[in-house]
């Protein structure tokens, strides 16, 4: 028996599709409907009294959700608008100096953050190449990592191949030089056990929407204990400051999780990214990723089965919960797919990403290659 489908009556829409989607859009709980419904109710009832009764903490208190998840300490991770968000902040917070202006990361490094830090300015980045598409190549990126690094913002599992990094090493040679490490875990944190204190990395960003499932509007971000202190983010604000009711004409960095933050928080969607948190939190992401691994296997065995490409590594230990499937024609397929209710999605170079979370079953997984051969048939007829 599998033991997790028990959380399936709380995601409705598991009634009504093949949700193969988590990495992208993870399922709704029911609970965020009284979730919202609570916070409707207390803007309503609360008025103004509601920043002092709970909202002004919230924006570390959700953190502290995802802190139980990913290791962290009481307070030490704050929540933010989107990951591109996060990392801006983080990146205003690390010390300017013409002599260290190199970022240093892969090529299959998420699209939006490479685009944030090509935009800055006085910066030169280096781009490592991965020539299969599928695995950043630890080799080039230590290279490139010199006395000349500034920071060095990575992803744990890459989002288009699922290809889970070693980021130990990286660390390890970026700590050397002197350079920070901005690690992006959107695509394993909820599905990969991982723990940032024994990782080892400057912070640690993330959002909701994916294997969290906690909806659009909240990132995460930890901070490593060892170098917050030292740190004075630049895009900052009043949440940030030690005693922000003081209303000081001058910046006094507060010395917890708040340091991060900077204006009014996102209320509503930490209520309703709160939810999908404490499921995971319950659950605990070692049995997510055992259930996961054990999907991820079977979806590869029957795509290559059928004479699918697979981008996707074929070694678990290396995989995060997504399999990349390239069948002839994949955006069509895919397309194909989702009018039929199997939701997955297509990426460029990636094929079809077909990404099961604790609440699927077996049978969906099954289902969905074999839809997927269907439809290919069809379309080759
Ligand atoms: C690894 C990774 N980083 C970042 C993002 C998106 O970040 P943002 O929250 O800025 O939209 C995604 C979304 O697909 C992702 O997979």
């Amino acid at each position: 028996m599998d033991e997790l489908l028990k959380w399936r009556k709380e995601f409705p829409i598991l009634d009504e599709s093949v949700y193969m989607i988590s990495n992208s859009l993870g399922a709704m709980p029911r609970a965020v409907y009284d979730s919202l419904r609570e916070y409707a109710d207390t803007w309503n009832h609360r008025g103004v009294r509601a920043w002092d009764e709970g909202w002004w903490e919230m924006a570390v208190a959700v953190g502290d959700l995802v802190g139980r998840i990913i290791g962290a300490g009481p307070e030490e991770v704050s929540t933010h608008q989107n990951v591109t968000l996060a990392e801006a902040i983080v990146f205003s917070s690390l010390p300017r100096d013409k002599r260290r202006n190199k970022v240093v990361y892969s090529e299959l490094n998420f699209p939006s953050v490479r685009y944030f830090y090509q935009a800055q300015e006085g910066i030169e980045i280096v781009a490592t190449p991965c020539p299969d598409g599928i695995t950043a190549p630890l080799e080039p990126l230590l290279e490139a990592i010199d006395e000349r690094t500034l920071a060095v913002p990575i992803s744990h599992v890459i989002f288009k191949s699922a290809y889970l990094q070693d980021v130990k090493p990286i660390i390890e040679k970026a700590h050397s030089v002197g350079a920070y490490v901005i690690l992006d875990t959107y695509q394993s944190c909820g599905a990969v056990p991982f723990d940032v204190q024994e990782l080892g990395a400057d912070f640690v960003i993330g959002g909701s929407v994916k294997w969290l499932c906690g909806g659009p509007g909240v990132a995460y971000l930890w901070v490593n204990p060892q170098v917050r202190d030292r740190l004075q983010p630049r895009l900052t604000g009043w949440m940030a400051h030690e005693h922000p009711f003081e209303f000081l004409p001058q910046m006094e960095y507060s010395r917890s999780g708040f340091r991060f933050l900077n204006g009014t928080p996102n209320v509503p969607a930490l209520y309703a990214a709160r939810c999908g948190y404490r499921i995971i939190g319950e659950i605990g992401v070692d049995r997510i990723r055992a259930k996961s691994v054990r999907m991820t296997e079977r979806l590869i065995e029957l795509a290559l089965e059928r004479g699918f490409r697979v981008n996707s590594p074929r070694d678990p230990a290396r995989r995060g919960g997504t399999v990349s499937i390239q069948p002839p024609d994949a955006k069509r397929v895919s397309q194909e797919l989702i009018r039929r209710g199997f939701l997955v999605d297509y990426r460029p170079g990636a094929g079809v990403r077909v990404a099961p979370h604790f609440y699927n079953t077996m049978e969906e997984v099954e289902a969905t290659v074999e839809e997927m051969s269907r439809i290919a048939a069809e379309m080759a007829a």
